[in-house]
């Protein structure tokens, strides 16, 4: 096995040796607004949802040498954010939303993507992406490089079709993932698995793992 100690990394060796380890990631697309009104969508897969009870998400988000990123800096100055769920047809304007555009620029104009309201915040949220999630900011935490920022969900928009019973049919939302380097991955073969709570009922222990 190879031994690699992360103090022998410099910090870009370090980042690309755990974008290839933590994979695949999801990616939420997060839409914020500055204070002065200007629109800004950039993808982040340093991502997760942190509590169910309420709804929580977290995203890990980097500085840049000159300072903050548009979108950490937004949700600092106004506390609130979309993360959106992108899938397969939203593929390259998610992408190409990472580039570093200057903070006066909105990307989803420039990628020709449209917007439209939120209800219970002020950034504007992706019409074409099939889940968003209106969320307020509970808490920022830094960890080293990065700001971890925590929000609550608010409201989640879930495009007709996509959920049933609270349940989503993944296999329809044809989501994206992010691996190491700019590469990507959509869903491969989904295994149905037999749930914990009835593999260790006596009464079903008769379980056949095929
Ligand atoms: C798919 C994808 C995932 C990314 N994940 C992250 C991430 O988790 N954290 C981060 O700081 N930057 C991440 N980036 C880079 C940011 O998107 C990039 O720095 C972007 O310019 C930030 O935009 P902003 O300044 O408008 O916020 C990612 C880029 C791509 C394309």
């Amino acid at each position: 096995m190879l031994e690699i100690r992360p103090a022998d990394l410099s910090g870009d060796a370090a980042y690309k040796l755990l974008c290839g380890v933590v994979v695949p990631r999801p990616i939420a697309w997060v839409s914020t607004r500055s204070a002065s009104g200007v629109s800004n969508l950039a993808p982040f897969s340093c991502f997760t949802f942190v509590s169910h009870r309420p709804p929580m998400l977290g995203v890990s988000i980097g500085r840049r040498p000159n300072g903050l990123k548009d979108t950490a800096r937004n949700i600092h100055e106004t506390q609130e954010f979309v993360v959106h769920i992108g899938d397969e047809t939203l593929l390259d304007p998610l992408h190409r939303s990472g580039a570093e555009f200057p903070p006066e620029i909105s990307e989803a104009d420039l990628l020709g993507l449209e917007l439209v309201p939120s209800k219970l915040v002020a950034p504007l949220r992706v019409a074409k992406a099939p889940i968003a999630m209106e969320c307020r900011l509970h808490k920022v935490v830094d960890f080293g490089s990065n700001q971890f920022f925590a929000g609550e969900i608010q409201l989640f928009h879930i495009r007709e079709g996509l959920a049933v019973d609270n349940k989503i049919d993944t296999g329809r939302l044809r989501p994206i993932a992010r691996l190491g380097g700019p590469n990507y991955a959509t869903l491969g073969e989904i295994i149905g698995m037999t749930p914990q709570a009835e593999q260790s009922s006596p009464q079903k222990s008769a379980v056949s793992w095929g």
